[in-house]
């Protein structure tokens, strides 16, 4: 036999950007020992019942089909002679039992299938729900490395096959291991030395079953990861279509997919081959088993050792026996599928957020006086990415409640780390980040939602109404909040012009929103929950100066009260600012009022002077 490909190998023919290093960049993240069977149990354990109750309704099921053969052995031997003599009787009670046992197997096998795809479906719904909902509850570390082609993948193909599994793929297993009891019972019972036979024939299937199992386990491993490499590059593709128009990556992607589909085509083909080996090899078991079974059943007979209708029986048994052993093999499939894709997503749910939920979470002390905004302090910070080196290294920074500060500094010198350690999308290595005096990593959740807001380049839209995705930080806001929202921005102007005005659906046609117009939206939306604390990272960089302007007027009202920390490249913006903050490498290197530093001779006056020569 010819060894299968391992995933290795294969690598190696992945252009490099797709080779693995990273734990994260393989599908299978570090699962701890136990975790698969762990979840299965999990899942199961809700429905112990109604699992206890398909297996019993298999159980009379099997009973009702295995009654066949004996029937069949009792018409031979008992009603044919009996006809001899004229008694009608035992054949047609024969035939009459033998509809008897068609019509209750076909009842229960019903009642069967109907209880079994009610079980699957409630695992599948949680399972589903499970995936959801962790995924979402990870860091944005996680997900920055994980990438949503592989969570698409969790959730659909490896649901899909754990579905395969228990639809089908159960109910394989069980009816095969009953039939095997039952029959090997009946036919010890019938005659000791042919369920003998039959019972030395199952070692060699045994065997050949272990051996496929552990082909196939790898084969299949190495199938769900390549379909999900597909399905990765497909979804990485599709989100940057831009880009790949933008520099031509069309045939490059087509190279790149190829070699993906053609790994995914391979070991579709070893799968199979295995399937293959193991249905020929068992037949050809069950086969001497048979033929060793009638030649010497027929000595037996001849000589009058053994009854005719006896042998018969045990034939048809031994069909019987041998006919659900290429099913086996299906079932093996679906496990071997099913077990690599819960593999995986066991790996996925023991994730556990870089940026964890307080245990004993602690409110905000009450607001000193009318103004919603609140101190911030950063002690001794310091923070790195995953990858990569230190961003901060003993940061040290104090916001005074209701203060905007304008940051700003050259591309990469740590002003987006900064805001997303303050809206706690990141923990610091060490140090904290202080809201009112409360560590971020105790503050309540809802009140650090609550607490800080940050708007930033991407201003993303969810499908539903305009209206709808301003009032996503306060879903309880009347249409009346949300339009004053709106006009505080000077957003109100472009709404009222969509077909729908605020009940236009983001996602149709018609309803398409330029660049800009989201990121107004998302100021609307930010204003609209009123946090304490808000960020702006390069809020405005879609608008166009005047739109910019507008903004800026608007601006003083949505930052009045609050503590405002805005991250700009057109200095503009700083004209608004209490307080300048220059920041170069991870340092702050420069701190002052703009006048102050404009006036001065610092960065900050550089920068100044060459931003007003570029507006003349
Ligand atoms: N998600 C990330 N993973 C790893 N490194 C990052 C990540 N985001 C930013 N960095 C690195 O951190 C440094 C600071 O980035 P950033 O805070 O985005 O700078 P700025 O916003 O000032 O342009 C850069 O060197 C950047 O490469
Ligand atoms: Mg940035």
């Amino acid at each position: 036999m010819t060894t299968t490909a391992t995933p290795a190998t294969d690598d190696d023919q992945l252009p490099r950007t797709q080779q693995a290093d990273d734990p994260f960049d393989r599908d299978v993240l570090p699962t701890p020992p136990g975790a698969t069977a762990a979840l299965l149990r999990s899942l199961l354990a809700p429905m112990r019942s109604r699992v206890t109750l398909t297996t019993v309704l298999l159980l009379l099921q099997q009973a009702a089909v295995q009654a066949g053969p004996l029937l069949v052995a009792y018409a031979i031997d008992n009603a044919v002679p009996a006809l001899r003599d004229h008694d009608h009787g035992p054949l047609i009670a024969v035939a009459v039992g033998y509809l008897l046992c068609a019509l209750v197997s076909g009842g229960l096998q019903f009642a069967f299938i109907e209880a079994s795809a009610r079980v699957s479906q409630d695992v599948l719904l949680d399972l589903r729900g499970r995936i959801f909902r962790h995924a979402q509850a990870l860091s944005v570390d996680f997900h920055e490395r994980y990438t949503s082609g592989r969570l698409i993948s969790r959730s659909t193909t490896d649901v899909e096959s754990l579905r395969e599994l228990l639809d089908e793929g159960l109910q394989e297993l069980v009816t095969v291991v009953l039939s095997f009891v039952y029959i090997s019972a009946m036919l010890l019972w019938l005659d000791l030395g042919l369920g003998a036979v039959a019972l030395v024939s199952f070692v060699p299937l045994y065997l050949l079953v272990r051996l496929y199992q552990r082909r196939a386990g790898r084969v299949y491993r190495a199938r769900s990861t390549a379909i999900a490499a597909v399905i990765v590059k497909f979804v990485e593709t599709m989100n940057g279509i831009r880009p790949v128009r933008a520099f031509r990556r069309e045939a490059a992607n087509d190279a790149e997919l190829a070699v993906l589909n053609r790994r995914h085509e391979r070991t579709n083909g070893d799968a199979l081959l295995e399937m293959a080996r193991y249905v020929i090899g068992s037949r050809l078991v069950a086969n001497t088993a048979v033929a060793a079974i009638v030649l010497w059943g027929a000595y037996r007979v001849a000589s009058g050792s053994l009854e005719l209708g006896v042998l018969a029986a045990a034939v048809l048994f031994l069909r019987r026996l041998y006919d659900p052993i290429d099913r086996l093999g299906m079932f093996l499939n679906s496990y071997q599928s099913a077990a690599a894709s819960l593999e995986k997503i066991a790996g996925l749910l023991a994730q556990t957020p870089s940026v964890p939920e307080p245990s004993a979470p602690r409110e905000l002390p009450p607001s000193k006086g009318e103004l919603p905004g609140r101190e911030v302090v950063f002690d001794g910070v310091r923070f790195a990415y995953r990858t990569g080196g230190e961003v901060l290294a003993r940061f040290d920074l104090t916001l005074p409640a209701g203060q905007t500060v304008a940051v700003v500094g050259s591309t990469g010198a740590g002003k987006s780390t900064l805001a997303k350690l303050l809206a706690r999308f990141y923990d610091p290595s060490e140090g904290r980040v202080l809201l009112d005096g409360v560590d971020l990593r105790v503050l309540a959740v809802p009140e650090l939602r609550r607490g800080v807001v940050m708007v930033t380049q991407e201003a993303f839209l969810f499908s539903g109404t305009v209206a709808d995705n301003i009032a996503i930080g306060r879903p309880d806001a009347t249409r009346e909040e949300i339009e004053r929202a709106a006009k505080a921005i000077g957003a109100h102007e472009f709404i009222s012009a969509l077909p729908d005005g605020y009940d236009t659906d983001v996602r149709k046609r018609g309803g398409r929103i330029s660049a800009g117009q989201r990121q107004l939206v998302a100021f609307a939306r930010a204003l609209l929950a009123d946090p304490a604390v808000l960020i702006l990272d390069e809020a405005t960089s879609s608008l166009d100066i005047p739109g910019e302007r507008a903004v800026q007027r608007a601006m003083s009202t949505v930052l009045r009260g609050r503590t405002a920390v805005v991250i700009a490249h057109r200095l503009s913006t700083v004209e608004i600012a209490d307080r300048v903050l220059v920041m170069e490498h991870g340092r702050i290197v420069e701190d002052g009022r703009p006048d102050e530093l404009i006036a001065g001779t610092g960065r900050f006056a550089d920068l100044h002077r060459a931003w007003r020569d570029s507006l003349a």
